[in-house]
């Protein structure tokens, strides 16, 4: 096991480190960027039905829904398909109203998960067309649906999902883009400075991970706080939720993600000095209104925790700490803002002495409802 776990300490923190390559596998061969296209197999086989597609259904449980969230800012954004993101077990026993020409979309790691695996058969028995992304290859999953497109992010062993996570969404942004191409909604240049930034995104995250050793010295700082708050807004509202999540699953510390300008309907009423909160704040999309809001947190005295791009200036002001990542575009922001939440999570879990790789009471896939 220690030879698998490559020099590091956990599965966890090998894997969190593995998302440049792991990214990069996950594009390999569907990204050209010198004749500017995208190849999926997958998504070319059934262009028709996307083309035609009047709204896409994301179905997944757990970090995979995370994902889904992410995915219908950029179908929605980029692709201009109506997305609607569903936790698999509250779909399947819904009576879900499926239409002609719904597309569903199960996003699973292991390709095993039972309520995901429900929720695609009731869609196929409705008619529905069935696109999975899962990791595992020959998953159950990737057999019951229709078509599909794997992330290639290699074995993960660590209970809590993190390179699954990144490689999920990079799969879901290479098929927008595809869309949006093959839509128009995108110009031509538009479509190649997404091909050049995704390219870009291994390296960034090989940058965003030198943040280790502080993102160290934050852990320490809050690691027996009772509750953490996490906020964002736009692509990183989801990211919010996921980094709550990952602190939860393997610190057993309660956190909670919300919409940073929902804040005010409730969270609110919790922040004083005990409360950290985890803001991320990068620069594109609604960074003034993010601003305020840690202005508002600032004013009630909460412990802010800044998720900022290299350079930022207001935040800093602000913030009791600040995290950098590098700058992107908006869309790919979630694949550089996960990675301080993992880190961080993962420090404080290592601090309270917990099972990071085998959190108490959760399973790697959950093959019963
Ligand atoms: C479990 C795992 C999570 C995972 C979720 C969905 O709860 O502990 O990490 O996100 O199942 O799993 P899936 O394999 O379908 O992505």
């Amino acid at each position: 096991e220690q030879i698998e776990k490559g020099g590091y300490e956990h599965f966890m923190l090998k894997e969190i480190f593995e998302q440049p390559n792991a990214i990069k596998d996950t594009y390999r061969g569907r990204l050209l960027s010198k004749e500017a296209i995208i190849k999926m197999a997958g998504v070319e086989d059934n262009m028709k039905m996307f083309l035609n597609a009047n709204r896409i259904i994301i179905v997944a449980c757990g970090t995979s829904w995370h994902a889904g969230l992410v995915a219908e800012y950029i179908f929605e954004d980029l692709a201009r398909i109506p997305v609607e993101v569903e936790y698999a077990s509250e779909f399947r026993y819904r009576n879900p109203v499926i239409n002609k020409n719904d597309i569903v979309i199960a996003i699973s790691q292991s390709g095993e998960t039972a309520d995901t695996l429900a929720a695609i058969k009731l869609a196929k028995s409705q008619g529905a067309f069935v696109f999975g992304v899962c990791n595992v290859v020959g998953s159950s999953i990737a057999r019951e649906t229709n078509a599909g497109a794997y992330t290639h992010a290699g074995p993960e062993i660590g209970v809590a999902s993190t390179k699954a996570f990144t490689t999920q969404i990079t799969v879901l942004t290479l098929i927008a883009l595809r869309l949006a191409r093959a839509k128009g909604t995108m110009s031509s240049s538009d479509f190649r400075r997404h091909l050049i930034e995704l390219e870009m995104i291994p390296d960034k995250v090989t940058q965003a991970l030198k943040s280790d050793s502080y993102v160290k010295t934050v852990a320490e700082i809050y690691k027996d706080a009772k509750n953490f708050l996490y906020l964002g807004r736009g692509y990183n509202f989801p990211v919010a939720l996921e980094g709550a999540l990952k602190l939860k699953e393997i610190s057993y510390i309660h956190a909670e993600g919300y919409p940073a300008a929902e804040m005010k309907h409730g969270p609110i009423a919790l922040i004083d000095e005990n409360m950290p909160i985890v803001v991320i704040a990068t620069n594109k999309g609604h960074y003034e209104k993010i601003v305020s809001n840690i202005e508002e947190i600032k004013a009630r005295k909460g412990k802010i925790i800044g998720i900022v791009t290299k350079g930022d200036k207001s935040v800093k002001k602000l913030a009791d700490h600040v995290i950098e990542v590098p700058e992107t575009i908006e869309s790919l922001t979630p694949l550089l803002t996960t990675i301080p939440l993992q880190l961080l999570s993962y420090y404080i879990a290592v601090m309270l002495d917990k099972n990071v790789d085998q959190p108490r009471n959760l399973a790697k896939s959950v093959t019963v409802e």
